[in-house]
């Protein structure tokens, strides 16, 4: 965590932050006893086990094991980083921030320096098209009917054509070009140096629902290859999660409350321009979970849009199921042969293409014509891998209606039996179509010892306890590393006056113990104990600690003891028999 948000405001921070009303403004939360519960957003799953506690201010996953605090919970859901969460939750219950008295680079973090960089090249770019090097570029865009507004609109640009314009034009802003790598804007020479990653190219800023820019895309002047370059995924640019043109749609996604999804650039463009507010682009891949979440939180309804060319691939009709999966209704348009929204809308005008979108035929349908024209109903076989291929989508409602009724249209059409479905669907494997946000990270089991735990989750419960455990024990006492890391941090707040609250330890704990605290703050919670017999679980827990710890350190000399006889050090053996003897009389005693 950055050093230079003093610590008492985050602490203030987060003692008028509610997490419950926090987190209920992206997910519905259930009451669940003292607790919240919803479906995790942070991995698939099918019943509730997120939870998300009032009294701690704290929220635990008990299937993946996401866990923290307010800032941590918008950290995740928001993608934000640890000051930008802080500033808005600070801004929320009003504290006011300190002022940040070294500004520039060198004072915030990798993510906020990358978006200024990328918000200079930016500029650099779209000057760059009213220059007279720009202007081919600027002609380009005019003749494909790109009209100036949206060209300011969406900042588009030219780099020129050379291999240092952008390197000298931000070198003489003071950045390094090391950190212009980074940003994926230049390239490093195996020979040393740099240059630019993007030559004699248009350019599409690409940008988040703030409006930072997190990336570009470059397209080429004529029919060269490849066609586009784009930024490699940096710090603050990941492919998989980003929508283009999402940050002027959203307004219209909601008031129209459904999505238009195209495929490239220009067919984002074109159609927005042309009036078709509620529209954004997946940038030529296929859509992921991640895009699929993000848009649900705007709307339930997708219509996608498809080139002749790609509508029909297998593979196409498959990243659909996403949709199902997330319980979101999804729409399928195919465009005439040879034509994309962007070619379709200029031929044929955006009341064409609305009047498309508006017959926009369900994925049930669509995919069923589909697997019609290349798998003969009338043969059984056809017949057959057809089913299969339909049960995979309809495998994916979790409604229960959804799915009978869907089984039932589909052996109405295939003329099966409804039976002989349902008998197969339990065949059909749901398994992840999609990796997981950065493949769920696969859980690591510590085998954490019991004893150790319990202490530190008493710790939790009641800071006067910590007083007390620390005149007997300290934290190198225990044996696990993280419970150990933990407890030593407890016990320096507490040397700062502070109580042991969990949503503020938080704050200073790495991401690899969250889980750890949360959910034994969620397990206590659940059972906790009488006051006599707290008192008897802490006082045996001390004690079996400190004869484990009696027991380590003999196996230790025992061990020692047998290397000083094996080579014969009778000095050495003397001592340490003496320890070891000493070590006897204290368990005893
Ligand atoms: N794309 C890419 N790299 C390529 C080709 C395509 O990243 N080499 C992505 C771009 O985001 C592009 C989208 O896939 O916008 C769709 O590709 P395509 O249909 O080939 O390009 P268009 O966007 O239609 O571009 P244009 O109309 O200018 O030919
Ligand atoms: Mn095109």
């Amino acid at each position: 965590m950055p050093g230079r948000i003093p610590e008492n405001i985050l602490d203030d921070i987060l003692a008028r932050v509610d997490i419950v009303e926090i987190i209920s403004g992206f997910l519905p939360l259930k009451k669940a006893g003292r607790n919240f519960k919803a479906c995790c957003p942070f991995h698939h799953e099918k019943t509730a086990s997120f939870m998300v506690s009032p009294d701690r201010q704290i929220y635990h996953c008990f299937g993946c094991g996401e866990s923290g605090n307010a800032f941590k919970f918008l950290m995740r859901y928001e993608r934000l980083d640890f000051p930008e969460a802080v500033e808005v939750l600070a801004r929320k219950v009003g504290v006011v921030l300190p002022r940040d008295e070294t500004p520039g680079p060198k004072s915030s973090g990798i993510s906020t320096q990358m978006y200024r960089i990328n918000e200079l090249a930016a500029n650099f770019y779209s000057a760059n098209l009213n220059l007279p090097a720009g202007l081919k570029a600027k002609e380009y865009l005019l003749k494909r009917g790109v009209r100036p507004e949206i060209i300011s609109a969406l900042k588009l640009g030219f780099a020129p054509d050379n291999w240092d314009g952008l390197l000298n034009y931000l070198r003489s802003k003071g950045v390094s070009l090391g950190f212009l790598e980074k940003a994926g804007l230049a390239i490093a020479k195996d020979s040393g140096g740099f240059y630019d990653r993007f030559r004699n190219r248009i350019i599409f800023p690409i940008f988040d629902i703030k409006g930072r820019v997190l990336g570009f895309g470059a397209r080429v002047l004529d029919n060269s290859l490849p066609k586009y370059v784009n930024s490699p995924e940096t710090a603050v640019y990941t492919k998989r999660k980003n929508l283009y043109g999402f940050n002027l749609a959203k307004d219209g996604i909601r008031e129209n409350d459904f999505v238009v999804i195209v495929e490239g650039y220009l067919d984002f463009i074109l159609p927005f321009q042309e009036g078709l507010k509620n529209i954004t682009a997946s940038l030529g891949t296929a859509l992921t979970i991640e895009q699929a979440r993000f848009l649900k939180r705007y709307t339930h309804n997708v219509v996608m849009v498809y080139d002749a060319d790609t509508a029909g691939e297998l593979a196409t009709l498959r990243s659909l199921d996403i949709f199902i999966e997330e319980e979101m209704s999804v729409r399928v348009v195919s465009l005439p042969k040879g034509l994309d929204p962007d070619s379709f809308v200029r031929q044929e005008g955006i009341g064409a293409f609305k009047e498309k979108i508006a017959c926009a035929e369900s994925l049930f349908d669509y995919k069923l014509k589909i697997l019609k024209s290349r798998y003969n109903p009338k043969e059984i076989e056809g017949r057959a891998k057809l089913s299969g291929l339909m049960l995979e989508t309809i495998a994916r409602f979790k409604n229960a209606i959804l799915k009978s009724e869907y089984l039932k249209k589909l052996a109405q059409e295939l003329n099966l039996k409804e039976e002989a479905l349902l008998e197969e669907i339990k065949k059909v494997k749901t398994e992840k179509m999609h990796a997981e946000p950065q493949g769920l990270p696969v859980r690591k089991t510590h085998n954490t010892n019991p004893t150790e735990k319990l202490l530190m989750s008493l710790m939790l419960e009641e800071s006067d306890l910590i007083n007390r455990i620390r005149e007997t024990l300290s934290p190198r006492d225990f044996q696990d590393e993280r419970i150990s890391r933990v407890v030593s941090i407890m016990f320096n707040l507490v040397d700062q006056g502070k109580a042991i609250e969990p949503q503020i330890l938080m704050n200073h704990l790495g991401d690899d113990v969250l889980e750890l605290v949360s959910e034994s703050v969620f397990l206590t919670q659940n059972a906790p104990a009488s006051e006599a017999h707290r008192e008897k679980v802490v006082c045996d827990c001390i004690q079996r600690m400190k004869n484990e710890k009696i027991k380590l350190e003999r196996q230790r000399l025992h061990e020692q003891i047998k290397v000083a006889q094996a080579v014969g050090d009778e000095e050495l053996l003397s001592r340490l028999t003496e320890e070891f003897h000493c070590l006897i009389k204290k368990k005893a005693g």
